[in-house]
């Protein structure tokens, strides 16, 4: 078995996997949503700290397993630095002290392997991720062939949900909150404009749709009038603009290349409008839809486990001294 530790932003989270089976035996996951919720974000400094009271309160429960495993993964990059530190330490003296060798594995493959923990592995595939730190259209044809083929050039799509709910004060994480918001709304009610409607590139964009919220929001204030109503349309305008970028998006791409098999990944695959739009968009081109459980959409160790067996299974190990943390990934391929 191998025991994985995911701590990249704000979940505390380890599973145990087995090998042979690939199936998940053990899966735990401490958010600190409620912690951050105050902030209206992220606060990368308190991150940390709850990591450092969560991941031993799981690993306490890992001890009957001890025995079995055959090494310990956790993720290295990308996320922010001071979080995945407290994981890739707890990991490194698990190593030590258990005799295992220890595998580093890209956060970004753990979440399309999310798909891979209930199902069979599926490739070639198109994938969309959205979460909080990434907006990427990906063509994968296999474990270690993926390319990225379009990010976002500044926000990503769950960072703009966190950041329209902060300015209108209705907490974090933004994207199940504007989601439920939006359903008492009209999505008419504003004419945000879709970003980089013009532009040929298969690239993504949110800070200008920000911006158009925002203005929107100070417009209402000003006049009194942002009320319960006026909230739930500016979220369903702000929801149906944001999925409209992506899927214009995906129609310029499947012009050329259009898919057999598609996937969405990441916490914010979990948005009901997102999976409805592109299920009907993927009955256009007889694409086959994949999505992960909402359980493993957002941050988990379970998905970091499910890469790690692959990577056990070709010697893929790191030395406790060279394991490095990154907290972007620069390359295009992984
Ligand atoms: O994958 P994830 O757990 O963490 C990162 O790797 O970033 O994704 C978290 C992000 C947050 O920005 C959150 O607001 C967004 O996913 N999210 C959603 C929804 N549920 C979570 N965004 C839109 N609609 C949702 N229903
Ligand atoms: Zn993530």
């Amino acid at each position: 078995m191998i025991l994985s530790i995911e701590s990249s932003c704000d979940d505390s989270s380890i599973a145990i996997t087995e090998i042979e089976t690939k199936k998940l035996v053990f899966h735990k996951k401490i958010s600190q949503e409620l912690q951050h919720s105050v902030y209206g974000g992220v606060v990368p400094e308190l991150a940390a700290r709850l990591h450092i009271e969560a991941l031993p309160k799981i690993l306490e429960e890992c001890i009957l397993y001890f025995d079995k495993l055959k090494a310990i993964a956790v993720t290295n990059a990308p996320g922010l630095s001071v979080t995945l530190t407290e994981g890739v330490t707890m990991a490194k003296a698990l190593s030590i002290s258990l005799h295992l060798p220890l595998i580093a594995v890209n956060h970004l493959k753990g979440h399309i392997y999310s798909l891979f923990i209930e199902k069979e592995t599926q490739f070639p595939c198109t994938i969309l991720l959205v979460s909080g730190g990434h907006t990427q259209l990906i063509e994968a044809t296999s474990f270690i062939d993926m390319k990225i083929i379009g990010s976002t050039i500044d926000d990503s799509f769950g960072e703009s949900f966190d950041k329209v709910s902060k300015m209108l004060h209705l907490g974090y994480p933004g994207g199940p909150i504007v989601q439920e918001k939006a359903l008492k709304g009209d999505n008419t009610a504003y004419d945000f404009p879709i970003p980089l409607r013009q532009s040929p590139n298969i690239e993504f964009s949110y800070s200008g749709l920000k911006n158009a919220v925002r203005m929107a929001i100070e417009k209402e204030e000003n006049n009194n009038n942002l009320n319960e109503q006026t909230i739930a349309n500016i979220c369903a305008s702000f929801q149906f603009t944001a999925i409209a970028h992506i899927i214009m998006k995906l129609k310029k791409y499947f012009k050329t290349n259009p898919p057999t098999s598609f996937a969405i990944v990441g916490g914010a695959s979990a948005n009901i409008e997102l999976r409805t739009t592109i299920e009907d968009l993927c009955k256009k081109y007889d694409a086959k839809l994949y999505l992960s459980s909402l359980e493993f959409c957002s941050d988990n160790a379970a998905m970091i486990g499910r890469v790690a067996v692959e990577q056990y299974l070709v010697n893929d190990f790191v030395s406790y001294k060279e394991i490095d943390i990154q907290s972007r990934i620069k390359e295009k391929n992984f």
